[in-house]
């Protein structure tokens, strides 16, 4: 079978930050390249970037995710980037002696044997058996955040006021658990949410915070590298008060970790934290804005969750499918290889679309549609594989609390106006979400 290849207008639209701020026209793309193929060529028209593989298929979004010897990280970009952000970055990271294409050195852009290495660091504390321990603290959070919420709608001003849930719950909620993990005091949070929003919302004006409409990818790069050199010089000053004075939190055994009886390297633990913080934080606030979305949209739903709290589970596994945070990473084949009916090179790099895997019609029927009691829910929003989300417990965790002290303290719910997306390629999703509510 001849491979099919973008048109150039798609090709445009699927790397385009633009794109991702419209959900329904995404899902039209998405759903209009996978009725050729589950697995399309992307040229860039401009020449700017790479040509790649984008897999909009779940079985071989799935195929790919857990094939972790024919599929790569390492060798190229795990995000997709273009020429100048590449070039970037391994100037970038020529400076500190390890050139790569990605800029920072974390767990996602590792392979064996170094990848589970690593990843066995810190694996059992993400476990649930270990998460029992900070349970308590995260429902005091969830609580408390829920608490504030209610507070701050009774407090807007008008006669029938309007909250906006992102800024006061979906954002901060997760980002407080994050932190809490990883040592970090409450005073710093804001900073910590100021760097993530500035690497995964370069590519928003809104969020990067940069108030430029229109960016170079120049300029986008510049804000990206910008942010995590500063998180560096942060988490390592973390790592030095941890070495002093070692407490039972993530940092300390991070601070402390070794290899094959060596330490870490500084850019390795600083990838750690990066990772860990970048991506529990973010990703979780587009889930749990999904979710909210769902439930102001569905008062049906909403009552019967409100009176039944087993159905809560159900709900936080749809919208992290229906949401899908991580709209893609990239993979590179280490050998050729048939995929979907296409036949693949060595040294391809392709794009397991994780939004487009779980929207596939043939695995999640009538995909758009929000159903929290689909059976067997096998979603691809965590990735599978060796590179599954490490923080996929906590995650659902996090969620569910949250969800429980949200119900015990509001009635109602009603869209109050239109929910804005985030124009980004990588992590994305609601950065607005008005609501009005009606307090128990
Ligand atoms: C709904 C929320 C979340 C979503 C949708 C999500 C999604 C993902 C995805 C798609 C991957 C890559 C999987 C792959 O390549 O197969 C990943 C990796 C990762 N996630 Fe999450 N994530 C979420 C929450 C979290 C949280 C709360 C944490 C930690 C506190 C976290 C930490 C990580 C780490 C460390 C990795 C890298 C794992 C590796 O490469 O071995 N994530 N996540």
């Amino acid at each position: 079978m001849t491979a099919p290849i973008a048109s150039p207008a798609a090709a445009e639209a699927v790397i385009d930050p633009k794109s991702y701020a419209a959900w329904t026209p995404l899902l039209d793309l998405f759903d209009q390249l996978r009725s050729e193929g589950p697995v399309t060529r992307i040229e860039s028209p401009r020449g700017d970037h790479d040509p790649f593989w984008l897999i909009t298929g779940y079985d071989e979004a799935m195929k790919v995710s857990k094939d972790n010897q024919t599929f790569l990280n390492a060798p190229r970009a795990t995000v997709f980037t273009n020429h100048s952000g590449e070039a970037l970055a391994r100037e970038v990271t020529r400076k500190q002696g390890e050139e790569s294409p990605n800029l920072v050195s974390s767990l996602v852009v590792l392979d064996a044997p170094k990848h589970p290495k690593l990843r066995r660091l810190t694996q059992d504390w993400f476990m649930p058996k270990n998460l029992k321990s900070i349970e308590e603290r995260i429902r005091q959070l969830a609580a408390r955040t829920a608490d504030k919420f209610v507070a701050a709608s009774k407090s807007a001003p008008g006669a029938d006021p309007v909250v906006d849930f992102v800024p006061l719950v979906a954002a901060p909620y997760p980002l407080h658990v994050v932190m809490q993990i990883l040592g970090v005091p409450e005073e710093d949070e804001p900073k910590m949410l100021f760097l993530t929003q500035q690497m995964f919302g370069g590519q928003d004006e809104d969020l990067s915070q940069s108030g430029m409409a229109e960016m170079t990818p120049e300029m986008i790069s510049q804000i990206v590298f910008g942010a995590v050199a500063e998180f560096e010089t942060y988490f390592e000053g973390l790592a030095a008060q941890r070495r002093a004075n070692p407490t039972d939190d993530v940092a300390t055994i991070l601070a402390n970790a070794t290899i094959d009886g060596e330490p870490i390297s500084a850019r390795d633990r600083a990838g750690y934290y990066i990772i860990v913080a970048a991506a529990g934080h973010d990703t979780t606030s587009a889930s749990t804005a999904g979710a909210m979305l769902a439930l102001a949209q569905d008062p049906d739903q909403f009552a019967r969750v409100k009176a039944d709290r087993s159905l809560v589970p159900g709900i936080v596994e749809e919208a992290i499918r229906w949401t899908s945070p991580v709209q893609h990473f990239m993979r590179t084949a280490s050998a050729d290889v048939e995929l979907g009916g296409v036949q693949v090179k060595e040294g391809d790099w392709l794009m397991v679309n994780y939004v487009a895997a779980n929207h596939d019609p043939a695995q999640f029927p009538d995909p758009r549609r929000f159903d929290a009691s689909r059976p067997a829910n096998r979603h691809l929003a965590f990735g599978a594989g060796a590179h599954q989300c490490l923080g996929l417990h906590l995650a659902r965790l996090e969620m569910r609390l949250l969800f429980e002290a949200l119900l015990d303290r509001i009635d109602a719910i009603e869209l109050a106006g239109e929910p804005k997306r985030a124009k980004s390629t990588f992590v994305g999703g609601l950065k607005t979400l008005p609501l009005r509510i009606k307090a128990s």
